[in-house]
């Protein structure tokens, strides 16, 4: 239907026949010339419809916006001086010959002319049309880049493209299933998986040795920017490779990405840090890097003062005190700290006390803080000399437990750091390891799996499995990007009693070990190799790679923050036909009248 794009045609053409087809973007009547320009996925070029042709310029004469035409004319310079230097075709013309209508459009939701303000859920129910502006159309075919760069390194490197099945088992990942209802076994459920994580390692102990997948992973979870019920990884496995020759693979993998698709050097090779000194330092398993502000310690400064709020956390083995220097921090009003304050309180922080330091030289005198009065010299003393404030600094502190501290402390150095300019330009990737194995649930009064159940303990760790399973590092790693946990992998266990003897760790019975998890400990009996594997979110990497606020901009039809698809409708009731088929009798859904459920 066509001999090119619109967007391809170009000088080199002039004095040909073209045929174009595309969508109306926009008409300009000109003293009895009609200028159309036509748009298709490379751009577009301008069709001019003289009178003298007076068929098509009757057809010409009728086109709206988004109607699809399919124009043959002639290609022509443009006249001096009418050059559009923003288009590939900026330099000529078609002097259209035959223009068909091939459809109509109705007036669409909103002008893809100009850059309008409209709602992202007006986008989602019109999808299809969002997806025509170029923005959108250029970070779906920038992502499709990314993924054909990662299968060629990956197939060059000896990997399977192998595909593992949706309806299955549950496969945990720390979020809820989605679960889907079985008509042949009446009562019983598959789960979507949240990763392909046990089949992959099943394809070790088959022998496939390298494995990948670019593969929908599915999870019900509190959504955020970087988080979708639906969402895909690069997920990855190797047999007889140890972290060191996968981690330095897989970077290799993201440099040449970079590289490729970027034209971006990345360090080589990247930076490494432990899980510890993150949280310590960044009070975060996955540190944003561009930004200077870094956590200090303060605990041992404040066992023994007399403000409670402090001292009770110092002398708490699970609490922290920590501070937060921030640089030209006095310029920062009193509503901007209570806004602070507010924002701290989300990670369940009580207070975010804070001292100015408006003359370091003038000691006490020069410092302007709600706490100051609590503190004996010396200890003020050592927190200036701690945190080598400077005049012109505010410094802030967090007491509380320590996740608490690291929590909020660890989101107000980004956020301090965003308000004031403090994000350094480029890329810094980051290896965290070093994870422990468990970190242990208060509420739930249990420990509770780090990365997955699957995850190997260092080999020198293994015997405080059973004597202090809470030091038990284990051999994950996840690979960072600018804040953003890109992906996430580990050595796994190929044992089948270090298998079991984590289960039992993690409270899970013997009895419930084998119903849910016994193909996999069976299969660990017969030959299973050394094997490991990581898997990169795709929608990340793509949002960071655009420089895309979201991942819902780069995936082409993404869901809400209530998990909903506004273009579909999804999800929605189905028939009672359908319902008894199943074997699913719904509830009436309850409705909570002033805190109580009703029927
Ligand atoms: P993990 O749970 O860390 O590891 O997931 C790997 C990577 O997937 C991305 N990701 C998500 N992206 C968008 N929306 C989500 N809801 C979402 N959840 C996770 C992240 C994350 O780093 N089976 C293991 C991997 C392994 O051990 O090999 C796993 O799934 O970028
Ligand atoms: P208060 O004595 O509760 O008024 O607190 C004095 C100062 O300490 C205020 O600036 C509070 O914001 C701050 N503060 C209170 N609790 C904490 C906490 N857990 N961590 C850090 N600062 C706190």
């Amino acid at each position: 239907m066509r001999s090119h794009y619109c967007g391809d045609v170009n000088e080199t053409l002039d004095g040909k026949t073209v045929t174009i087809a595309g969508w109306m973007h926009r008409r300009r009547d000109h003293g009895g010339v009609i200028f159309i320009d036509l748009r298709d996925r490379e751009g577009l070029v301008q069709v001019v419809c003289n009178p003298e042709d007076a068929e098509s310029f009757a057809t010409a004469e009728s086109v709206r916006s988004e109607y699809v035409l399919q124009i043959e004319g002639e290609v022509r310079l443009r006249p001096a001086g009418s050059d559009n230097p923003d288009l590939n075709s900026g330099k000529i013309e078609i002097v259209a010959k035959k223009l068909e209508i091939l459809n109509s459009s109705e007036t669409p939701p909103f002008p893809l002319t100009e850059q309008a303000e409209v709602s992202e859920d007006v986008r989602l129910r019109h999808r299809y049309i969002d997806l025509r502006r170029p923005e959108m159309l250029q970070k779906l075919r920038f992502r499709s880049q990314i993924t054909r760069q990662l299968r060629s390194f990956l197939d060059d490197n000896g990997f399977l493209d192998i595909e593992t099945p949706i309806l299955t088992k549950a496969t945990p990942e720390g979020a809820r299933d989605y679960l889907v209802p079985s008509r042949t076994h009446a009562g019983d459920f598959f789960a979507l998986p949240q990763s392909p994580q046990l089949f992959k390692q099943l394809l070790m102990v088959s022998g496939m040795d390298r494995y990948y997948q670019i593969v929908r992973c599915f999870r019900d979870e509190d959504l955020r920017a970087d988080r979708q019920p639906e969402f895909t990884q690069v997920d990855i496995e190797t047999s007889f490779v140890e972290e060191e020759e996968l981690m330095a693979m897989m970077e290799d993998m993201i440099r040449g990405l970079f590289a490729n698709v970027l034209e971006q050097q990345l360090p080589n090779p990247f930076p490494r840090m432990t899980y510890a000194e993150a949280m310590a330092r960044f009070g975060s398993d996955k540190p944003d890097l561009r930004i200077d502000l870094e956590l200090i310690e303060i605990s041992d400064l404040m066992k023994g003062v007399d403000f409670k709020v402090f001292s009770g956390p110092a002398n708490d083995d699970k609490g922290r005190v920590a501070a937060l220097r921030v640089p030209g921090g006095t310029s920062l009003s009193r509503k901007n700290i209570d806004e602070y304050t507010k924002y701290v309180g989300i990670y369940g922080a009580k207070g975010l006390a804070y001292i100015k330091v408006n003359d370091l030289a003038a000691g006490r005198e020069g410092l302007q803080s709600p706490i100051l009065k609590f503190l004996p010299d010396d200890v003020v003393e050592a927190i200036m000399k701690r945190t080598e404030a400077e005049t012109g600094d505010l410094v802030f502190f967090g007491a509380d437990k320590a996740n608490i501290v690291n929590e909020a402390l660890g989101a107000l150095r980004v956020k301090v750091g965003h308000d004031l300019g403090m994000v350094k330009h480029g890329w810094q990737p980051l290896w965290v390891v070093a994870f422990p194995m468990f970190e242990w649930d208060e509420r739930n009064d249990r420990w509770t799996a780090l990365h997955h159940p699957f995850t190997a303990p260092r080999e020198s760790d293994i015997e405080l499995l059973a004597t202090d399973p809470g030091k038990c590092l284990s051999r994950a790693y996840d690979m960072v990007l600018n804040g953003t946990e890109l992906g996430g992998g580990s050595m796994r266990i190929h044992k089948v009693d270090i298998q079991r003897k984590v289960f039992e760790l993690l409270g899970i019975s013997k009895e419930e070990a084998d119903d849910k998890f016994g193909f996999l400990l069976e299969a660990l009996k017969f030959g299973c190799p050394p094997h490991g594997g990581l898997a990169f979110g795709l929608d990340r990497l793509a949002m960071l790679m655009t420089g895309s606020s979201s991942i819902r901009d780069v995936m082409a039809f993404p869901k809400t923050q209530s998990a909903s698809c506004l273009l579909t409708d999804a999800p929605s009731a189905v028939s009672e036909l359908q319902l008894k088929e199943l074997n699913i009798r719904l509830r009436k859904v309850p409705t909570i009248v002033d805190g109580a459920e009703t029927e």
